[in-house]
């Protein structure tokens, strides 16, 4: 395990190392990210050091990403605790270009993403996903990686990003790694941060609906009126708006009436004023 984490802030820098390292036979997992790393993202971490020889953790808040009225300017950003934290899991590189390395003047081109982009956080996030497919397609350029992780909490931005790979023909396998909770359910995020000491004693509720919905539906129980009742128990909580609760096919996201085959329930909601996002498998029994 490395004890230090190399870090480059530049692409020449950073290609000319990860060159070496591949010609020399080493596998390359890419951990994109956007800092503020928690044990979730040490998570991802310590499965790319399992599964290859270099472990790239990119560090950047991709501006594109994010809407007018969202939190871009109040993202959480602690880089030199998030390099502390990478030495010590074992990263090998640290990736931390600037906007204007990811967005030089004159930067016109966008990655529009297919149907895995409708609906659910596409819907209430105009632009989120192009943004999320631009980045991750050049941050899989820069690096070239093997293997790119991505963590389960993020389903829809998993699968956008199965599509994209598989519709450019991009040379990289993407692999999804499940959610890390906290004890009680909730699943670990940058944005817990945001919460207050009353809103982060309701945050598990969430998880806790979700489960209790994933159980019912894999007896065979109909969609509609559980997410009716899911509603409900969110907004009684405290919770609100809920901008989704859903169930959808885990391969192709779309809508599901009763679960017959393993698919996912979904939901975003606020809490005061985070935005909490959140999934869990149906496998019917
Ligand atoms: O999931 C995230 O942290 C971001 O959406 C990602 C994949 C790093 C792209 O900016």
């Amino acid at each position: 395990m490395s004890d230090t984490t190399l870090r480059f802030d530049t692409l020449e820098a950073l290609r000319a190392r990860v060159d070496a390292w591949r010609q020399g036979g080493d596998r390359i997992v890419l951990v994109p990210t956007m800092g503020a790393l928690h044990a979730g993202h040490l998570a991802l971490v310590a499965h790319a050091k399992a599964i290859g020889r270099r472990a790239v953790v990119s560090i950047f808040v991709n501006p594109t990403q994010f809407g007018p009225n969202e939190d871009f300017a109040r993202y959480p950003r602690d880089t030199e605790t998030d390099l502390g934290l990478l030495s010590r899991a074992g990263a090998d590189a640290a990736w931390l270009p600037s906007v204007e390395t990811m967005y030089p003047s004159g930067f016109s081109t966008r990655i529009e993403p297919g149907p895995a982009a409708e609906g659910l956080c596409g819907a209430v996030r105009p632009g989120h996903f192009s943004g999320v497919a631009t980045v991750v397609t050049k941050l899989i350029n820069q690096v070239r990686p093997d293997v790119a992780l991505f963590g389960e909490k993020d389903f829809q931005q998993l699968q956008v990003i199965r599509s994209v790979v598989r519709d450019l023909d991009l040379a990289v396998t993407i692999e999804g790694v499940p959610t890390l909770r906290e004890t009680d359910g909730l699943a670990l995020s940058s944005r817990n941060r945001y919460l207050d000491p009353r809103e982060r004693a309701i945050a598990p509720r969430l998880h806790a609906v979700l489960a209790d919905m994933a159980g019912r539906l894999a007896h065979g129980a109909e969609a509609a009126p559980l997410v009716a009742e899911g509603i409900a128990v969110l907004e009684a909580a405290g919770f609100g708006p809920v901008q989704y609760l859903e169930v959808r096919d885990a391969h192709t996201l779309a809508p599901v009436a009763r679960v017959e085959r393993e698919a996912r329930v979904l939901v975003a909601a606020y809490l005061g004023r985070t935005r909490l996002i959140d999934n869990v498998a149906v496998v019917p029994v």
